[in-house]
Protein backbone atom coordinates (compact mmCIF):
# COMPACT_ATOMS: atom_id res chain seq x y z
CA UNK A 1 0.00 0.00 0.00
CA UNK A 2 1.40 3.70 -1.16
CA UNK A 3 1.56 6.21 1.52
CA UNK A 4 0.64 8.48 -1.37
CA UNK A 5 -3.44 7.88 -0.32
CA UNK A 6 -4.26 11.18 1.41
CA UNK A 7 -6.59 12.10 4.41
CA UNK A 8 -9.63 14.60 3.13
CA UNK A 9 -10.34 17.52 5.03
CA UNK A 10 -13.44 17.90 6.86
CA UNK A 11 -12.98 20.89 8.57
CA UNK A 12 -9.43 22.36 9.74
CA UNK A 13 -8.90 20.32 12.62
CA UNK A 14 -10.64 17.41 11.15
CA UNK A 15 -9.50 15.02 8.34
CA UNK A 16 -11.18 11.77 7.79
CA UNK A 17 -8.78 9.17 7.14
CA UNK A 18 -10.95 6.05 6.47
CA UNK A 19 -10.85 3.06 3.55
CA UNK A 20 -13.01 3.03 0.50
CA UNK A 21 -14.08 -0.67 -0.48
CA UNK A 22 -14.95 -0.49 -4.07
CA UNK A 23 -14.94 -4.55 -3.71
CA UNK A 24 -17.43 -5.52 -1.55
CA UNK A 25 -20.56 -6.70 -2.85
CA UNK A 26 -21.85 -8.77 0.43
CA UNK A 27 -22.64 -7.26 3.82
CA UNK A 28 -23.47 -10.01 6.51
CA UNK A 29 -26.67 -10.98 3.79
CA UNK A 30 -26.96 -7.39 2.00
CA UNK A 31 -26.28 -7.15 -1.04
CA UNK A 32 -23.89 -3.79 -1.11
CA UNK A 33 -24.06 -3.24 -4.83
CA UNK A 34 -21.98 0.32 -5.00
CA UNK A 35 -19.76 -0.63 -2.25
CA UNK A 36 -18.74 1.00 1.28
CA UNK A 37 -16.74 3.26 2.82
CA UNK A 38 -15.05 2.73 6.36
CA UNK A 39 -15.38 5.87 7.75
CA UNK A 40 -12.26 7.08 10.67
CA UNK A 41 -11.56 10.44 11.50
CA UNK A 42 -8.79 12.08 13.20
CA UNK A 43 -9.04 15.30 15.15
CA UNK A 44 -6.64 17.67 15.33
CA UNK A 45 -6.52 19.09 19.22
CA UNK A 46 -3.90 19.22 21.78
CA UNK A 47 -4.84 16.00 22.21
CA UNK A 48 -4.63 14.13 18.38
CA UNK A 49 -7.72 11.77 18.52
CA UNK A 50 -8.70 8.96 15.87
CA UNK A 51 -12.64 8.26 15.84
CA UNK A 52 -13.00 4.65 15.30
CA UNK A 53 -11.12 2.60 12.67
CA UNK A 54 -11.84 0.35 9.82
CA UNK A 55 -12.07 -2.95 9.14
CA UNK A 56 -9.03 -5.18 9.16
CA UNK A 57 -7.93 -5.48 5.37
CA UNK A 58 -8.24 -2.04 4.94
CA UNK A 59 -5.99 -1.16 8.16
CA UNK A 60 -3.00 -0.07 5.99
CA UNK A 61 -5.18 2.33 3.83
CA UNK A 62 -6.04 3.92 6.99
CA UNK A 63 -2.55 4.01 8.24
CA UNK A 64 -1.88 6.19 5.27
CA UNK A 65 -4.13 8.53 5.20
CA UNK A 66 -3.55 8.93 8.63
CA UNK A 67 0.51 9.38 7.91
CA UNK A 68 -0.53 11.88 5.54
CA UNK A 69 -1.24 14.24 8.62
CA UNK A 70 0.94 12.99 11.07
CA UNK A 71 2.96 10.34 12.53
CA UNK A 72 0.33 7.50 13.82
CA UNK A 73 1.89 7.70 17.28
CA UNK A 74 1.22 11.33 17.49
CA UNK A 75 -2.23 10.20 18.29
CA UNK A 76 -3.21 10.39 21.98
CA UNK A 77 -6.73 8.73 21.95
CA UNK A 78 -8.83 6.62 20.21
CA UNK A 79 -12.87 6.29 20.68
CA UNK A 80 -14.57 3.55 19.35
CA UNK A 81 -18.09 4.24 19.16
CA UNK A 82 -19.05 0.91 17.69
CA UNK A 83 -17.73 -2.76 17.94
CA UNK A 84 -18.92 -4.14 15.57
CA UNK A 85 -15.56 -5.21 13.38
CA UNK A 86 -16.18 -3.10 10.15
CA UNK A 87 -14.84 -0.24 12.13
CA UNK A 88 -13.02 -2.53 15.40
CA UNK A 89 -11.14 -4.79 13.40
CA UNK A 90 -8.17 -3.38 12.95
CA UNK A 91 -8.53 -2.00 16.58
CA UNK A 92 -5.90 -3.89 18.13
CA UNK A 93 -3.30 -3.22 15.35
CA UNK A 94 -3.61 0.18 15.20
CA UNK A 95 -3.12 0.00 19.27
CA UNK A 96 0.02 -1.64 19.15
CA UNK A 97 1.26 0.62 16.30
CA UNK A 98 -0.09 4.40 17.79
CA UNK A 99 -0.13 3.25 21.38
CA UNK A 100 -2.05 5.72 22.33
CA UNK A 101 -2.39 7.08 26.04
CA UNK A 102 -5.92 6.10 26.34
CA UNK A 103 -8.77 4.35 24.08
CA UNK A 104 -12.75 5.09 25.07
CA UNK A 105 -15.64 2.89 24.75
CA UNK A 106 -19.43 2.74 26.18
CA UNK A 107 -19.37 0.00 28.89
CA UNK A 108 -21.26 -1.88 26.51
CA UNK A 109 -17.94 -1.25 23.74
CA UNK A 110 -15.21 -1.97 26.53
CA UNK A 111 -17.12 -5.47 26.86
CA UNK A 112 -17.89 -6.06 23.38
CA UNK A 113 -14.38 -5.36 22.48
CA UNK A 114 -12.76 -7.39 24.88
CA UNK A 115 -15.16 -10.57 23.71
CA UNK A 116 -14.03 -9.85 20.16
CA UNK A 117 -10.01 -9.29 20.53
CA UNK A 118 -9.62 -10.47 24.50
CA UNK A 119 -6.76 -7.82 24.56
CA UNK A 120 -7.24 -8.00 28.72
CA UNK A 121 -8.43 -4.90 29.09
CA UNK A 122 -7.21 -1.16 28.68
CA UNK A 123 -9.90 0.63 27.50
CA UNK A 124 -11.97 2.97 29.09
CA UNK A 125 -15.75 3.84 29.62
CA UNK A 126 -17.54 6.58 28.78
CA UNK A 127 -21.53 7.33 28.80
CA UNK A 128 -24.29 9.44 27.85
CA UNK A 129 -23.40 12.82 29.28
CA UNK A 130 -19.84 12.82 29.55
CA UNK A 131 -17.24 15.30 28.26
CA UNK A 132 -13.46 14.24 27.35
CA UNK A 133 -11.26 17.10 26.76
CA UNK A 134 -8.71 16.88 23.76
CA UNK A 135 -7.15 20.61 25.65
CA UNK A 136 -8.35 23.32 23.04
CA UNK A 137 -11.85 20.81 22.34
CA UNK A 138 -14.09 18.61 23.59
CA UNK A 139 -15.93 15.84 22.20
CA UNK A 140 -19.04 14.69 23.90
CA UNK A 141 -20.96 11.12 24.20
CA UNK A 142 -24.12 10.24 23.97
CA UNK A 143 -25.02 6.30 23.89
CA UNK A 144 -27.61 5.16 20.99
CA UNK A 145 -27.87 1.38 21.84
CA UNK A 146 -28.81 -0.84 19.57
CA UNK A 147 -28.42 1.85 16.49
CA UNK A 148 -26.42 -0.36 15.61
CA UNK A 149 -25.55 -2.36 18.29
CA UNK A 150 -26.16 -2.53 22.05
CA UNK A 151 -22.57 -0.72 22.42
CA UNK A 152 -23.30 2.13 19.97
CA UNK A 153 -22.33 5.25 20.61
CA UNK A 154 -22.45 9.09 19.14
CA UNK A 155 -19.44 11.41 19.53
CA UNK A 156 -20.03 15.33 19.11
CA UNK A 157 -17.30 17.59 18.45
CA UNK A 158 -18.54 20.72 19.46
CA UNK A 159 -16.38 23.51 18.22
CA UNK A 160 -16.15 21.80 14.58
CA UNK A 161 -20.08 21.47 15.09
CA UNK A 162 -19.52 17.32 14.15
CA UNK A 163 -21.49 14.75 15.23
CA UNK A 164 -19.84 11.43 14.34
CA UNK A 165 -22.97 9.02 14.33
CA UNK A 166 -21.41 6.01 13.84
CA UNK A 167 -23.43 3.56 11.87
CA UNK A 168 -26.52 6.18 12.02
CA UNK A 169 -27.43 8.34 8.82
CA UNK A 170 -25.02 5.81 6.58
CA UNK A 171 -25.03 3.96 3.15
CA UNK A 172 -23.21 1.64 1.79
CA UNK A 173 -21.83 3.68 -0.83
CA UNK A 174 -18.30 3.93 -1.94
CA UNK A 175 -17.67 7.48 -3.82
CA UNK A 176 -14.79 9.63 -4.23
CA UNK A 177 -16.14 12.36 -3.48
CA UNK A 178 -16.99 13.03 0.86
CA UNK A 179 -19.73 14.78 0.19
CA UNK A 180 -23.64 13.49 0.14
CA UNK A 181 -24.17 16.72 -1.75
CA UNK A 182 -22.04 16.25 -4.04
CA UNK A 183 -24.05 12.57 -4.83
CA UNK A 184 -26.95 12.60 -7.36
CA UNK A 185 -30.32 12.60 -4.81
CA UNK A 186 -32.13 9.83 -5.91
CA UNK A 187 -28.86 7.87 -5.23
CA UNK A 188 -28.59 8.68 -2.27
CA UNK A 189 -32.29 8.30 -1.50
CA UNK A 190 -31.79 4.48 -2.53
CA UNK A 191 -28.79 3.74 -0.94
CA UNK A 192 -30.21 5.39 2.40
CA UNK A 193 -33.19 3.38 2.41
CA UNK A 194 -31.34 0.03 1.28
CA UNK A 195 -29.56 0.87 4.21
CA UNK A 196 -31.90 1.75 6.86
CA UNK A 197 -34.09 -1.74 5.82
CA UNK A 198 -32.15 -3.96 5.79
CA UNK A 199 -29.89 -3.10 8.91
CA UNK A 200 -31.34 -0.05 11.47
CA UNK A 201 -34.95 -1.04 10.42
CA UNK A 202 -35.52 -4.21 13.71
CA UNK A 203 -34.55 -1.42 16.02
CA UNK A 204 -37.17 1.25 14.29
CA UNK A 205 -38.54 2.21 18.19
CA UNK A 206 -35.17 2.75 19.62
CA UNK A 207 -34.24 5.10 16.84
CA UNK A 208 -36.81 7.18 17.49
CA UNK A 209 -35.74 7.43 21.04
CA UNK A 210 -31.95 8.04 19.94
CA UNK A 211 -33.63 11.05 17.88
CA UNK A 212 -35.76 12.50 20.64
CA UNK A 213 -32.88 12.10 22.63
CA UNK A 214 -30.03 14.10 20.18
CA UNK A 215 -33.11 16.75 19.43
CA UNK A 216 -33.40 17.38 23.02
CA UNK A 217 -30.21 17.99 22.87
CA UNK A 218 -30.30 20.62 20.41
CA UNK A 219 -27.31 20.11 18.95
CA UNK A 220 -25.17 22.91 16.64
CA UNK A 221 -24.79 21.04 13.60
CA UNK A 222 -22.65 21.56 10.81
CA UNK A 223 -21.49 18.17 9.52
CA UNK A 224 -23.05 14.58 10.32
CA UNK A 225 -20.27 12.44 9.75
CA UNK A 226 -21.00 8.47 9.82
CA UNK A 227 -19.49 5.58 9.73
CA UNK A 228 -20.28 4.51 6.27
CA UNK A 229 -20.69 6.68 2.94
CA UNK A 230 -20.82 10.17 2.53
CA UNK A 231 -21.19 12.73 4.89
CA UNK A 232 -23.19 15.54 5.55
CA UNK A 233 -22.57 19.49 5.52
CA UNK A 234 -25.72 21.19 3.89
CA UNK A 235 -29.61 19.79 4.86
CA UNK A 236 -28.77 17.59 7.87
CA UNK A 237 -32.63 17.21 8.33
CA UNK A 238 -33.26 15.31 5.02
CA UNK A 239 -31.45 12.56 6.61
CA UNK A 240 -32.91 12.95 9.77
CA UNK A 241 -36.51 13.26 8.94
CA UNK A 242 -36.08 10.09 6.61
CA UNK A 243 -35.58 8.10 9.56
CA UNK A 244 -38.10 9.17 11.78
CA UNK A 245 -40.67 8.55 8.76
CA UNK A 246 -38.91 4.97 8.41
CA UNK A 247 -38.84 4.37 12.23
CA UNK A 248 -42.71 5.12 12.59
CA UNK A 249 -43.46 2.04 9.76
CA UNK A 250 -46.21 3.63 8.64
CA UNK A 251 -48.28 1.67 6.12
CA UNK A 252 -48.18 3.26 2.40
CA UNK A 253 -50.93 2.04 -0.99
CA UNK A 254 -47.63 0.52 -1.97
CA UNK A 255 -47.69 -3.33 -2.63
CA UNK A 256 -44.86 -5.38 -2.97
CA UNK A 257 -45.39 -9.09 -4.46
CA UNK A 258 -42.63 -11.46 -4.01
CA UNK A 259 -42.19 -15.11 -5.45
CA UNK A 260 -40.62 -17.61 -7.14
CA UNK A 261 -41.57 -20.22 -9.50
CA UNK A 262 -40.60 -23.67 -11.21
CA UNK A 263 -42.48 -23.99 -14.35
CA UNK A 264 -43.96 -20.65 -14.56
CA UNK A 265 -47.58 -20.84 -12.69
CA UNK A 266 -46.52 -18.63 -9.51
CA UNK A 267 -45.49 -15.67 -12.21
CA UNK A 268 -48.34 -15.89 -14.11
CA UNK A 269 -50.40 -15.65 -10.29
CA UNK A 270 -48.24 -13.30 -9.41
CA UNK A 271 -48.77 -11.15 -13.01
CA UNK A 272 -52.12 -11.69 -12.31
CA UNK A 273 -52.46 -10.59 -8.45
CA UNK A 274 -50.34 -7.38 -9.45
CA UNK A 275 -53.07 -6.59 -12.30
CA UNK A 276 -55.93 -6.99 -9.38
CA UNK A 277 -53.95 -5.00 -6.92
CA UNK A 278 -53.62 -1.80 -9.34
CA UNK A 279 -56.89 -2.30 -9.75
CA UNK A 280 -58.10 -1.98 -6.48
CA UNK A 281 -56.01 1.10 -5.74
CA UNK A 282 -52.91 -0.16 -4.43
CA UNK A 283 -49.88 2.01 -5.84
CA UNK A 284 -47.10 1.35 -6.63
CA UNK A 285 -46.94 -2.37 -6.75
CA UNK A 286 -44.15 -3.94 -7.12
CA UNK A 287 -43.09 -7.52 -8.44
CA UNK A 288 -40.05 -8.65 -7.41
CA UNK A 289 -38.93 -12.78 -8.93
CA UNK A 290 -36.33 -14.19 -6.86
CA UNK A 291 -34.53 -15.11 -9.77
CA UNK A 292 -33.56 -11.81 -9.85
CA UNK A 293 -33.99 -9.65 -7.05
CA UNK A 294 -31.62 -10.34 -3.86
CA UNK A 295 -33.23 -10.68 -0.24
CA UNK A 296 -32.19 -7.03 0.17
CA UNK A 297 -33.93 -5.99 -2.53
CA UNK A 298 -37.21 -7.20 -0.88
CA UNK A 299 -36.44 -5.99 2.42
CA UNK A 300 -35.72 -2.45 0.80
CA UNK A 301 -39.06 -2.31 -1.56
CA UNK A 302 -41.18 -3.05 1.76
CA UNK A 303 -39.50 -0.28 3.80
CA UNK A 304 -42.45 2.09 2.66
CA UNK A 305 -45.03 -0.55 1.40
CA UNK A 306 -48.14 -1.36 3.19
CA UNK A 307 -48.56 -4.46 1.98
CA UNK A 308 -46.73 -8.17 1.11
CA UNK A 309 -48.22 -11.25 -1.03
CA UNK A 310 -45.51 -13.76 -1.28
CA UNK A 311 -45.81 -17.07 -3.49
CA UNK A 312 -44.20 -20.23 -3.57
CA UNK A 313 -44.71 -23.52 -5.59
CA UNK A 314 -44.99 -26.57 -3.17
CA UNK A 315 -41.35 -28.39 -3.57
CA UNK A 316 -40.55 -31.66 -1.63
CA UNK A 317 -43.66 -30.67 0.95
CA UNK A 318 -42.56 -27.11 1.70
CA UNK A 319 -41.45 -23.27 0.03
CA UNK A 320 -39.24 -23.33 -2.42
CA UNK A 321 -35.65 -22.39 -0.86
CA UNK A 322 -35.34 -18.97 -2.08
CA UNK A 323 -38.91 -17.95 -0.90
CA UNK A 324 -37.84 -19.83 2.55
CA UNK A 325 -34.28 -17.64 2.52
CA UNK A 326 -36.66 -14.03 1.90
CA UNK A 327 -38.81 -14.74 4.64
CA UNK A 328 -36.13 -16.00 7.38
CA UNK A 329 -34.15 -12.48 6.21
CA UNK A 330 -37.52 -10.52 6.35
CA UNK A 331 -38.85 -12.10 9.79
CA UNK A 332 -35.44 -10.99 11.20
CA UNK A 333 -36.17 -7.32 9.97
CA UNK A 334 -39.19 -7.04 11.99
CA UNK A 335 -41.05 -4.74 9.41
CA UNK A 336 -44.50 -3.15 11.03
CA UNK A 337 -47.94 -3.07 9.81
CA UNK A 338 -48.26 -4.81 6.74
CA UNK A 339 -51.25 -6.83 5.52
CA UNK A 340 -50.81 -9.65 2.80
CA UNK A 341 -51.97 -12.67 1.24
CA UNK A 342 -50.36 -15.63 0.02
CA UNK A 343 -49.99 -18.19 -2.88
CA UNK A 344 -48.71 -21.06 -5.15
CA UNK A 345 -48.98 -23.44 -7.20
CA UNK A 346 -48.44 -27.45 -6.16
CA UNK A 347 -48.64 -30.80 -8.26
CA UNK A 348 -49.42 -33.51 -5.62
CA UNK A 349 -49.34 -32.25 -1.77
CA UNK A 350 -49.76 -28.38 -1.60
CA UNK A 351 -48.49 -27.70 1.67
CA UNK A 352 -46.81 -24.41 0.17
CA UNK A 353 -49.48 -21.96 0.79
CA UNK A 354 -50.16 -22.95 4.18
CA UNK A 355 -46.72 -22.55 5.12
CA UNK A 356 -46.50 -18.83 3.46
CA UNK A 357 -49.39 -17.82 5.49
CA UNK A 358 -48.41 -19.14 8.92
CA UNK A 359 -45.05 -17.50 8.76
CA UNK A 360 -46.43 -14.17 7.56
CA UNK A 361 -48.87 -14.62 10.98
CA UNK A 362 -45.37 -15.33 12.52
CA UNK A 363 -44.19 -12.05 11.06
CA UNK A 364 -47.17 -10.35 12.41
CA UNK A 365 -48.82 -9.52 8.64
CA UNK A 366 -52.60 -9.71 8.63
CA UNK A 367 -53.64 -12.09 6.47
CA UNK A 368 -56.24 -10.31 3.87
CA UNK A 369 -57.80 -13.53 2.56
CA UNK A 370 -57.34 -17.10 2.18
CA UNK A 371 -54.57 -17.94 -0.10
CA UNK A 372 -54.49 -19.03 -3.66
CA UNK A 373 -53.38 -22.94 -4.11
CA UNK A 374 -53.65 -23.95 -8.06
CA UNK A 375 -52.99 -27.02 -8.69
CA UNK A 376 -50.20 -27.44 -11.42
CA UNK A 377 -50.85 -24.40 -13.93
CA UNK A 378 -53.51 -21.76 -13.91
CA UNK A 379 -57.37 -22.08 -15.83
CA UNK A 380 -59.00 -19.28 -16.27
CA UNK A 381 -60.93 -19.16 -12.93
CA UNK A 382 -57.63 -19.64 -11.03
CA UNK A 383 -56.20 -16.51 -12.39
CA UNK A 384 -59.55 -15.09 -11.76
CA UNK A 385 -59.35 -15.87 -7.95
CA UNK A 386 -55.59 -14.43 -8.12
CA UNK A 387 -57.13 -11.17 -9.62
CA UNK A 388 -59.69 -11.23 -6.70
CA UNK A 389 -56.98 -11.88 -4.47
CA UNK A 390 -55.24 -8.79 -5.82
CA UNK A 391 -58.18 -6.89 -5.45
CA UNK A 392 -59.14 -8.19 -1.81
CA UNK A 393 -55.42 -6.73 -0.74
CA UNK A 394 -55.87 -3.65 -1.94
CA UNK A 395 -59.07 -2.50 -0.94
CA UNK A 396 -58.19 -3.76 2.40
CA UNK A 397 -54.62 -1.47 2.01
CA UNK A 398 -57.01 1.52 0.30
CA UNK A 399 -59.20 1.28 3.80
CA UNK A 400 -56.25 1.22 6.13
CA UNK A 401 -54.44 4.47 4.62
CA UNK A 402 -57.16 5.89 2.61
CA UNK A 403 -56.66 7.10 -0.67
CA UNK A 404 -53.55 9.75 0.49
FE1 LIG B 1 -21.00 -0.52 10.32
FE2 LIG B 1 -22.85 -2.06 12.81
O1 LIG B 1 -21.34 -1.71 11.74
Amino acid sequence: MSDALQAVRVTDRVYWVGARDWEIREFHGYRTSRGTTYNAFLILADKVTLVDTVKAPHRREMMARIRSVLEPSKIDYIISNHSEMDHSGSLPETIAAVKPEKVFASANGVRALEAHFHMGGGIEAVQTGDTLSLGNTNLAFVETKMLHWPDSMVSYLAEEKILFSQDAFGQHLASQTLWADEIPQEILLEEAARYYANILLPFSPLITKALDALAKMNLDLAVLAPDHGPLYRKDLGWIMDLYRRWAEQKPTRKAVVVYDTMWESDAVMAKTIAEGLAEGGASPVKVLPLRSSHRSDVATEILDSGALLVGSPTMNNTLFPTVADVLCYLEGLKRKNLVGAAFGSYGWSGEAVQRLEEWLKKMGVTIVAEGVKVRYVPDSEALEACRALGQAVARKLVETVGNE
